[in-house]
């Protein structure tokens, strides 16, 4: 199994996925600033994987503190998660995991600073099997969506690398093709930054799925030549209202998808989920460097000085979303009262 992320006496260990998939490298962390500079940096990157690691990160911080008192331990977590709440903004689950950090401590500020510092670590230890036990939780949900055999469409990397295991949209595969459905994965290339053609390529060759890679380009054409049963993607933040944030380039895959008469997919935990924010143009969009764009592996591909957009996620509308699949169940359209249904919903991967 491909291990994402994990806690370790040494730190935190990830593995580095701007190396992949030429290189299979692991870095440790072992500070919180450390773990701040590989979120910002993609070294680990998907929503649920960036929560996860924020969460340890946390963990990380709290238990290499100094401080002899309660008081001083929650100066000492406030500016820590100042810090990781700064390296992303799009992905909630980044806010998420640092809001369930500060209300575990909340919890268990009556004890003795060191007991506190093993309550953190087990708890950021819990969200990481958690996050695996809703993935596969998705993954029976999903599976019932896909079609017997054929062409499955998916933008990014919505995979193990994504998160603490198993995948989100490439969970809902992987659960269809272990109860024997017949998939070939189509994997947008995913530029700029290359998630589909690098990681979602190299994890799903590791467990043997039929995938071929396809430049961004080339998907609306796949699609009207019928190579495509259905299409399904994960999710960095999902209104209220069901338009959702994920990968530049999703929009335009979902649209060509009605345009298609194809289905359209989001797999995400209900940790994506942002229910305070009423619609996609709430949401924030990260910019990233330009460099990302002018550039491919170190070779300039822009004359000097031209202007450049990077924004590095985009809002597909609810209308054009023919189900989220979460851990829960399925939500589908009016997503405003089916995703607070599901919000109300009993956690089948609660610890
Ligand atoms: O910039 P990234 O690589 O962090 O963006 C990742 C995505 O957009 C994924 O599709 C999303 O986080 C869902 S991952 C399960």
């Amino acid at each position: 199994m491909i291990q994402t992320l994990e806690w370790t006496d040494k730190g935190v260990r990830f593995i580095d996925q701007t190396k992949l998939p030429t290189e299979e490298i692991y870095v440790t962390c072992k500070t919180h600033e450390q773990v701040a500079d590989v979120i910002r940096n993609m070294v680990v990157r998907g929503a649920p994987a960036i929560g996860v690691a924020a969460a340890m990160g946390i963990a990380l911080g709290v238990d290499n503190s100094r401080a002899e008192t309660v008081a001083d331990l929650k100066r000492e977590l406030d500016q820590i998660c100042d810090i990781i709440g700064k390296t992303r903004p799009t992905a909630v689950n980044l806010f998420w995991a640092i809001r369930r950090m500060q209300e575990k401590f909340e919890r268990v500020r009556i004890r003795p600073v060191a007991q506190i510092k093993r309550d953190m670590v087990e708890e950021a230890k819990r969200m990481h099997a958690e996050d695996i036990a809703a993935n596969q939780a998705m993954g029976r949900h999903g599976a019932t969506l896909m079609p017997s055999e054929g062409g499955v469409l998916t933008h990014c990397n919505a995979g193990a690398l994504a998160t603490a295991g198993y995948g989100t949209a490439l969970g809902v595969i992987r659960a269809a093709v272990e109860q024997g459905k017949k998939i070939h994965v189509y994997a947008d290339e995913t530029r700029p930054f290359l998630q589909g053609s690098r990681l979602t390529a190299w994890e799903l060759m590791k467990d043997g799925i039929p995938t071929t890679v396809i430049s961004d380009n080339t998907a609306g054409a796949m699609m009207r030549q019928g190579k495509i049963g259905a299409i399904v993607v994960g999710a960095d933040r999902i209104a209220a209202n069901g338009d959702v944030a994920n990968k530049i380039g999703t929009y335009t895959v979902a649209v060509l998808a009605k345009e298609n008469g194809i289905p359209f997919y989001v797999a995400a935990p209900t940790s994506t989920v942002d229910l305070e924010c009423p619609s996609g143009e709430k949401i924030p969009i990260e910019q990233r460097d330009a460099r990302e764009v002018t550039h491919i592996a170190g070779k300039q591909m822009t004359p000097d000085g031209v202007s450049i957009e990077n924004p590095a996620f985009d809002v597909t509308p609810a209308k054009y979303v023919t189900a989220i699949v979460t851990e829960r169940g399925i939500a589908r359209a009016p997503y405003g009262e089916s995703l607070r249904a599901l919000s109300e919903v009993d956690s089948p991967v609660k610890a």
